[in-house]
């Protein structure tokens, strides 16, 4: 079964965007996955076609309407009633690589861009919907965030990445960063490529990979480092 993207979005322009190209943009052309997206604004009902008002309270900005928005919604459930549905908002859980898989191994996914401050609360609690956050950083609308979960989700289908293992050793599969990579030329800038990658002895470079994972994670993610400390104390031969 194809996986299938259906977004929902003021700016239904901005798809398939950067995944119409390279690893994603063939999937999509090969029918490996599908994108559709359904415009919210096609459900305003006022003349001036409006879908968003001012945020009761006060404050800056603009709220999208619960109405306009759960209409969408519908639309999108009609055509897709077995999709789990996603809004984009910086109040979310945080994405992880778990979430992903998850998503990717499952038909696909409904997706909801916030635009402005925010969304009605209302709707999101009617529909049910995951809060989903691609990072302490604030976007100005949830449609980088949908393209970033896609990317993510598509290149862990089948036969869209070449090797299949390079999927499963990569960054977070094991809980730490990725180890770093170096080509040709073997000196470039008086820096020379680590001795032990040049040697042909794979166990060496194994080991090599595995402690500078685990370094780079100490420095530079204390919290993964925290963690997959507790994990390797919980089951040493993990
Ligand atoms: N919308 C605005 N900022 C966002 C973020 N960091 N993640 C997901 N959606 C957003």
């Amino acid at each position: 079964m194809t996986w299938r993207a259906v977004v929902l979005t003021l700016f239904p322009e901005m798809f398939p965007g950067p995944l119409g190209h390279s690893l994603a943009g063939k999937a999509l052309a090969r029918g490996d996955w599908a994108l559709e997206t359904i415009d919210i604004r096609d459900f305003a009902t006022d003349r001036h076609r409006s879908v968003d008002d001012t945020p009761f309270g006060g404050g800056p900005g603009m709220v999208m309407r619960p109405d306009v928005v759960d209409d969408a919604v519908s639309a999108a459930l009609e055509r897709a009633p077995d999709l789990p549905l996603i809004v984009f908002t910086p109040r979310g859980r945080l994405l992880t690589q778990r979430r992903v898989r998850a998503l990717a191994e499952g038909p696909g996914a409904i997706l909801l861009c916030g635009r402005y401050e925010g969304i009605d609360e209302r709707v999101i609690r009617h529909r049910r919907m995951e809060e989903i956050s691609i990072g302490d950083y604030v976007l100005s609308g949830g449609e980088p965030a949908a393209i970033v979960l896609m990317d993510a989700c598509v290149r862990l289908l089948p036969g869209v990445m070449g090797e299949a293992a390079s999927a499963a050793e990569e960054s977070f599969a094991h809980g730490l960063l990725e180890y770093p990579q170096y080509t040709r030329p073997a000196t470039w800038k008086d820096m020379t490529v680590p001795e032990v990658l040049r040697s042909g002895d794979h166990a060496a470079v194994a080991a090599w990979r595995r402690a500078q994972a685990e370094a780079d994670t100490r420095d530079r993610r204390p919290d993964l480092w925290e963690a997959y400390r507790a994990l390797a104390e919980a089951a040493p031969t993990a």
